[in-house]
């Protein structure tokens, strides 16, 4: 699961550098329905956070999933600790496990016709407790990201496998 955050507040005790910082355009689903305050603070900034929650900040997920910031403060009510991301300033939030920061590609036709924005990784971060060598370690550390499901319903990453290439 990646939670979405805009230049609000942000991260996070120790970050390590991930070393394969894809320079493409990817597109991701974000807080953006018409109406949400995130979506007005990406338009307004040009940048958002991605970021991966683990199984420890899962009420937190369900809690500032279910305000919105027009309202609340939700830094301030939950105490969420971030620090400023290096390449956009939007919120790096402590306690997750990676982080990406985006430049917004705008795109109106397509953020107005399906609520879907386009970002440039400019920036991506990892608890280096679970990512090291290029790729993930959370069976290790034992945090893992979460998925989630509807009404309160998360999953964590599973069990990690490997195959070989051949037939
Ligand atoms: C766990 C969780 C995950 C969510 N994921 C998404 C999502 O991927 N896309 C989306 O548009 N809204 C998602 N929502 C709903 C938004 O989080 C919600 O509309 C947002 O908190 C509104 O706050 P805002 O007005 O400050 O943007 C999710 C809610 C929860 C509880």
């Amino acid at each position: 699961m990646l939670r979405c955050s805009s230049l609000h507040g942000s991260p996070c005790g120790v970050l390590a550098p991930c070393p394969c910082l894809p320079c493409i355009a990817i597109s991701f689903p974000l807080p953006t329905e018409i109406g949400s305050y995130t979506r007005e603070l990406v338009e307004a900034s040009g940048s958002f956070v991605l970021a991966v929650p683990s199984r420890a900040m899962a009420r937190l997920t369900l809690a500032v999933g279910s305000e919105s910031g027009r309202e609340t403060d939700k830094f301030a009510a939950h105490g969420i600790a971030w620090t400023p991301g290096e390449h956009t300033g939007g919120p790096l939030v402590e306690g997750c496990l990676g982080w990406l920061e985006c430049r917004l590609i705008p795109e109106p036709h397509i953020q107005q016709a399906y609520d879907l924005f386009l970002g440039e990784v400019v920036g991506a971060w990892a608890d280096p407790t679970v990512f090291t060598d290029g790729h993930w370690h959370m069976e290790e550390s034992g945090k893992r990201s979460i998925h989630y499901v509807a009404g309160g319903h998360f999953f964590e990453t599973g069990v990690p496998f490997e195959v070989t290439p051949g037939r």
